[in-house]
């Protein structure tokens, strides 16, 4: 099942993706002349702030929409997936946000292939969903789902992993790490929960008819407004993975 991605409506309202990112470009600290692969760029955001420091960025995503919003920036961008790509030892630097966790179908070789693209000594600098990543947003989605007969993990896996398990990926990948940290990100959703899934969990809503569409969004905020709500509004239960890593 793959995801479909609008980047008009990524840019319009999930610019705050990028926009929490950005802590993660000081860990990155790009200076003029490095060489840096960015591993599921997106609409190239982000991208773009690494390129404005001097670097020389190839960003790569799965989604040829996104690719090509990335490429309207003057960003490099290729439509390959990770799991597919195959540089060899030519970057100092790989970067990833908030992208990880969509690559599930391998992400063992994920990591290998992103070792194989840097130099010795190169290092990675990512974050993602780690483990407990949108859990009440998953557990109302599921149950919505399940009434349907349908299954949340066929529509729309993710890999969210704890430290631990994705130290020893990262090391089994040849990789030594040098910083992780597990977070919580409470992160406010001003169009709410059904303005999140419309952008975030096309994966799902593609799956159910027009009519049967606005009824599942209500059922699942419904499930999640009891953990989901403060008296601001909306938020979602974001928990980041952190972390620098060097090949060995
Ligand atoms: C995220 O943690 O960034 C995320 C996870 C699943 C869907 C959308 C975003």
């Amino acid at each position: 099942m793959t995801q479909t991605w609008n980047p008009v409506d990524y840019q319009e309202k999930g610019s705050f993706v990028p926009a929490l990112g950005e802590p993660l470009l000081d860990l990155l600290a790009p200076v003029a002349g490095m060489r840096v692969l960015d591993v599921g760029c997106g609409d190239g955001a982000l991208t773009w702030k690494i390129v404005e420091k001097g670097a020389t960025v190839v960003g790569i995503d799965a989604s040829e929409e996104m690719a090509r919003a990335a490429r309207a920036r003057g960003i490099d961008a290729v439509c390959v997936s990770a799991c597919d790509m195959a540089f060899d030892g030519e970057f100092d630097a790989a970067f990833s946000n908030a992208a990880l966790h969509w690559m599930t179908e391998d992400p063992a070789k994920v990591l290998r292939n992103i070792a194989k693209a840097l130099k010795p000594g190169g290092r990675f600098v990512a974050e993602m969903g780690g483990e407990g990543n949108i859990l009440r947003i998953r557990e109302a989605e599921r149950a919505a789902l399940q009434k349907r007969q349908l299954d949340l993990d066929v529509l729309a896996p993710k890999f969210f992993p704890s430290a631990g398990q994705y130290k020893g990926m990262l090391e089994a990948a040849g990789f030594a790490v040098s910083q992780m940290t597990l977070f919580n990100r409470k992160t406010r959703l001003p169009d709410g929960l059904s303005g999140w899934l419309k952008v975030f969990s096309t994966g799902v809503l593609s799956a159910l008819s027009e009519d049967d569409l606005p009824v599942f969004l209500q059922e699942v905020e419904a499930l999640a407004r009891p953990y989901l709500t403060d008296e601001q509004g909306w938020f979602a239960d974001y928990v980041r993975l952190r972390f620098v890593a060097v090949k060995q």
